[in-house]
């Protein structure tokens, strides 16, 4: 839209600005976040922008996607920074809403993500995570109403979760993916990064490297994958990371792929630990 950028505190105002875009027939785009952001955020501004008239960007950091003992309270918070990074970027709106504002009776999870979706990858390891998303997600959808929604493709199980969510509970609501944005040395760019010591942040490249590698070596290799990922799980250990999946399955419907299939998409994925972090990455076979 061009003119500055309104930052919104509370959902009141949130929905006069809303009405008003809907009002003048400009298309919404949206990109949720929980803050703290980087250049993979910045780009999914970029895409909103493309894809809409106004953008409006969120931020929150949503209790009911953390589980108990999980680094909700020592997530990064800087909303100044923030707000700076999503006007540079060129969003319309930047919203932070509080916990009141999307949880008016209190912090809890009324929607369920797809089982075959959330029961595997990131999902087995952090039980209840998804439906926490799929709940936030949708009620910043209520208040938005978006006509398009940008999301990054490094939470891949996510974005796949919200494609199946928003099509029952947001139709009308237009599901992008965007590319992961990564560190001239491979890392994909995560909020979560900013936990790594200088010589974690030094190893943590191995893990796209390594993805990398077994990624080339699928199709080269007909038959069962398993002892590829096999040794790029080892040799993940070996550098000091501690593996919590390593797997192949189907882009779309995320079951696992014992074997390629030439004509079949699908993706590596992995989640790690580094000391105290949990770092998500994946690529495409
Ligand atoms: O990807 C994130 O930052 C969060 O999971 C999201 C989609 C903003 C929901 O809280």
């Amino acid at each position: 839209m061009g003119t500055s950028m309104e930052v919104i505190r509370n959902r009141a105002a949130l929905t006069q600005a809303i009405d008003a875009l809907k009002g003048g027939k400009h298309r919404i785009g949206f990109v949720p976040t929980m803050g703290a952001l980087h250049a993979g955020h910045l780009s999914l501004v970029a895409s909103a922008r493309e894809a809409a008239d106004a953008v409006v960007a969120s931020v929150f950091v949503n209790p009911t996607q953390f589980a108990p003992g999980e680094d909700f309270t020592r997530y990064p918070r800087d909303e100044a920074a923030d707000a700076a990074m999503l006007e540079k970027a060129g969003a319309d709106i930047a919203w932070f809403p509080s916990v009141a504002d999307i949880y008016p009776e209190g912090a809890a999870v009324d929607i369920r993500a797809p089982e075959s979706l959330a029961a595997v990858l990131c999902g087995a390891h952090r039980p209840g995570h998804f439906d926490g998303v799929a709940t936030v997600v949708m009620r910043l959808f209520d208040c938005v109403r978006p006509d398009v929604a940008v999301f990054g493709e490094k939470d891949y199980q996510q974005l796949a979760i919200i494609r199946a969510v928003a099509a029952i509970h947001h139709p009308e609501t237009t599901i992008l993916g965007a590319p992961i944005i990564r560190a001239p040395d491979g890392l994909a760019l995560s909020s979560r990064n900013a936990y790594l010591a200088p010589q974690e942040r030094a190893l943590a490249p191995e893990i796209h490297a390594t993805l990398h590698q077994a990624a080339q070596r699928i199709p080269a290799e007909p038959g069962t994958v398993e002892h590829i990922l096999e040794e790029a799980g080892k040799s993940l250990e070996n550098k000091g990371f501690r593996v919590d999946y390593l797997e192949l399955r189907h882009a779309g419907d995320l079951q696992l792929c014992p074997r390629w299939q030439p004509g079949t998409p699908a993706r590596l994925f992995a989640a790690v630990w580094l000391e105290n972090t949990r770092l998500i990455d994946n690529v495409r076979v």
